[in-house]
């Protein structure tokens, strides 16, 4: 594909986009004037995304996404990387699903349908964008991480194993797919205010809160796409969201393991 071929809008492809994060990022990205594509399983909500993505400056693609659909999926990036001028900028992997309780009271196929929304479904989006992504100089992949993939969560369990695929398989790629000229990172928040946490109570929302916005890390992801000279030096790969984060993160990098694993008993209560 060449320069020429392509619009002067980047493009923005983003998973989940109907509702809290994926909705505040899509909005983001639009008042930067991006072509925003905006995919979820709850279309009403795209409805109303398309109509605010477009009064604040983006262009808006929204559609049906089931993100453990392995051929929607392919189906949906493509028309929307040729909708946007043959180029994806950026692949935003962020449709979830979170489920609290003791691993043992949760019925198992939920446990298997967190597995296939949150690891299955960040698969699918990978490799359905990655000839696009390839295809467009600069592009960035964002995954949705959490908190949760620093050390593995009482009442979290199946959730936070998710959430460390995703480390992994960002990490994996970052290195991979650097001599095709894509960066892959992971967004680590801590719990945030959205749809999804609307109803949980575990010992950690407990002690730590439910302190940050979806607006917030709107904010972090955009940043995190357009690394400063110091970032890209370093070549940051996981961008922990907001001060309890960066805390943790930090803390468990340089306590030893029987440390670790105590101050995560503690404020789980557990
Ligand atoms: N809220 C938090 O505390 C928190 C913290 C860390 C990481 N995260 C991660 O951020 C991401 C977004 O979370 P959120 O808080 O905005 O959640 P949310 O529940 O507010 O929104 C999730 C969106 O994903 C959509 N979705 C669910 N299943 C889907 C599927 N199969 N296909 C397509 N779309 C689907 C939902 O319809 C919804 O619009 C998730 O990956 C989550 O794990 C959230």
């Amino acid at each position: 594909m060449t320069g020429s071929q392509q619009t002067a809008r980047k493009a923005v492809f983003i998973t989940g986009a109907a509702a809290g994060i994926g909705r505040a990022t899509a909005l983001a990205f639009a008042r930067k004037g991006f072509t925003v594509g905006g995919y979820d399983i709850n279309e009403s909500g795209l409805e109303s995304l398309a109509g605010e993505i477009e009064r604040v400056g983006g262009r808006a693609i929204v559609g049906h996404l089931d993100v453990t659909d392995p051929d929607e999926m392919a189906q949906r990036v493509g028309d929307f990387a040729r909708a946007a001028g043959n180029r994806l900028d950026i692949l935003i992997n962020n449709a979830g699903i979170l489920r609290a309780g003791r691993f043992e009271e949760l019925d198992l196929p939920g446990h298997l349908r967190e597995i296939d929304i949150n690891v299955k479904g960040v698969v699918n989006g990978l490799y359905a964008a990655f000839p696009y992504l390839r295809d467009t100089p600069g592009s960035v992949v964002v995954n949705l991480s959490s908190a949760s993939a620093i050390y593995g969560q009482v009442e979290l369990a199946n959730y936070s194993a998710t959430k460390f695929f995703v480390r992994g398989i960002t990490e994996a790629l970052d290195l991979e797919w650097q001599r095709h000229g894509i960066r892959v990172i992971a967004m680590w928040p801590l719990y945030v205010r959205t749809g999804m946490t609307a109803n949980i109570k575990t010992g950690t929302t407990e002690s730590l809160g439910i302190r940050l916005t979806a607006e917030d890390v709107a904010e972090a992801i955009v940043k995190a796409t357009e690394p400063s000279l110091l970032r890209r030096a370093l070549h940051q790969v996981h961008f922990p969201v907001g001060t309890q984060t960066k805390a943790l993160a930090l803390g468990s990098r340089f306590s030893p393991g029987w440390l670790t694993r105590l101050v995560n008993k503690k404020l789980a209560h557990s």
